[in-house]
């Protein structure tokens, strides 16, 4: 059975739209939703995800979680909750098994930050998402970010792709959350 691709692929032109874009993105989640987030250090993962942390109306604090390997945020609306995981230091599905996501799966959103190839024996449905500095694609290995070049990092364009898989994003639930992003960002979908 041959099904059309759903994914699609937004410049991000800075900051603001990456905020726009994940805010915009946590209004349209719900209880159950598995993202999985892709991209080099420094791409932007856990800034989108403190955005969509906005949209979701949970409870903020959300930081990096590198030492924390996931972290709970509660909903301020009895809506879902926020599962904001790092699986950056976790090797493969069995040591994802350790945090047991399982248990709180159904009842929120859970995001995952280098989680691909990891966590997606959790549930038939997820959404790939992937960020990259735009200007750097190219090189194979980004560094560590270098605090005395920090400045310049602050504000930069990103790649953004989309990619939704399994039941929960049909065609038209797929379409309606595409429409909505690319609103948010006041752009039209990239052709490569
Ligand atoms: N367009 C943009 N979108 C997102 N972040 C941007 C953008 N422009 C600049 N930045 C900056 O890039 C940095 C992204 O850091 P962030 O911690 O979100 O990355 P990350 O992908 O989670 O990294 P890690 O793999 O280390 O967890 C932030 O300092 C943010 O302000
Ligand atoms: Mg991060």
């Amino acid at each position: 059975m041959s099904e059309t691709a759903k994914e699609f692929t937004v410049q991000l032109t800075d900051l603001a739209a990456t905020e726009a874009l994940g805010t915009a993105l946590g209004t349209q989640l719900r209880a159950g939703d598995l993202l999985i987030l892709t991209g080099a250090l420094g791409a932007g993962k856990t800034t989108l995800t403190q955005s969509l942390g906005v949209g979701l109306k949970v409870r903020e604090g959300i930081i990096s979680p590198t030492f924390v390997l996931a972290r709970q945020h509660p909903s301020l609306v009895e809506g879902p909750g926020l599962i904001h995981v790092d699986a950056y230091r976790l090797k493969d599905q069995n040591d994802v098994d350790t945090l047991d996501l399982e248990s709180t799966l159904a009842e929120s959103v859970t995001v995952v930050e280098w989680g691909l190839g990891k966590v997606e024996h959790l549930t038939d449905s997820r959404l790939e998402l992937q960020l990259d500095r735009e200007a750097l694609t190219a090189a194979a290995e980004k560094p560590a970010v270098n605090p005395w070049e920090e400045e310049a990092d602050l504000d930069e364009p990103r790649l953004f792709t989309l990619k939704a898989i399994g039941p929960r994003w049909d065609e038209p639930a797929f379409e309606h959350l595409k429409s909505t992003l690319l609103d948010a960002v006041h752009t039209g979908e990239l052709h490569a």
